[in-house]
């Protein structure tokens, strides 16, 4: 029932024409991991390496977000990676409001689906999203909000860690942060 419910959702992906990057788009990135995970990392949407893969985060930026994955002995594969939306925006600009808005629908029955107890933003974008409007990232990442049943944490985008090496410090930080409400939420703690 689930696996028919995934299948269905994985096709309307792959036939969406709900915005005009259904034009542009070479392929639709949709998501993957766990369809079970606790937690759940949501980007802004794919770059060049994921349009020409139909991964999400495989690019630079993937890279860096794997490595700390890995520093808490998460592996891409425990956790559900995502995107606000689902094709790449021409030239990497910014998602358009009304392109978040003709997508999201696919991002709230792949919420429902996975059912993370954590739900990590990556980036203004996915936080102004998910968290709420005007997010201000510098001022609100690492900082939980409980919604829905679910606990929220923004942390900067991978892609502006390669960008400002100083912003690191607190993005180790916020990962930290994730992995200890994990290792609680599981009955252990984390170092
Ligand atoms: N940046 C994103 O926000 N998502 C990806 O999948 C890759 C880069």
């Amino acid at each position: 029932m689930i696996k028919q419910e995934w299948e269905q959702l994985y096709r309307d992906i792959s036939l969406c024409q709900a915005c005009d990057l259904a034009h542009t788009r070479t392929h639709t990135v949709p998501g993957e991991g766990d369809h079970s995970a606790a937690i759940m990392m949501v980007g802004e949407g794919p770059g060049a390496d994921e349009d020409r893969t139909g991964r999400p985060f495989v690019g630079r930026a993937g890279q860096l977000l794997d490595k700390m994955l890995d520093a808490f002995d998460v592996s891409r594969q425990q956790v559900y990676i995502c995107n606000i939306i689902k094709c790449r925006p021409p030239g990497n600009r910014n998602p358009a409001s009304g392109e978040m808005r003709a997508c999201l629908p696919h991002l709230t029955r792949q919420i429902a689906l996975v059912n993370p107890s954590i739900i990590v933003c990556l980036g203004k974008i996915a936080a102004g999203c998910l968290m709420h409007e005007n997010f201000a990232i510098t001022r609100e990442r690492g900082v939980w909000q409980e919604k829905d049943g679910r606990s929220y944490l923004a942390t900067f985008h991978p892609a502006a860690l390669l960008r400002d090496e100083r912003l690191l410090i607190d993005a180790w930080r916020d990962m930290r942060a994730v992995a200890q409400r994990y290792a609680q939420q599981q009955g252990g703690a984390h170092e």
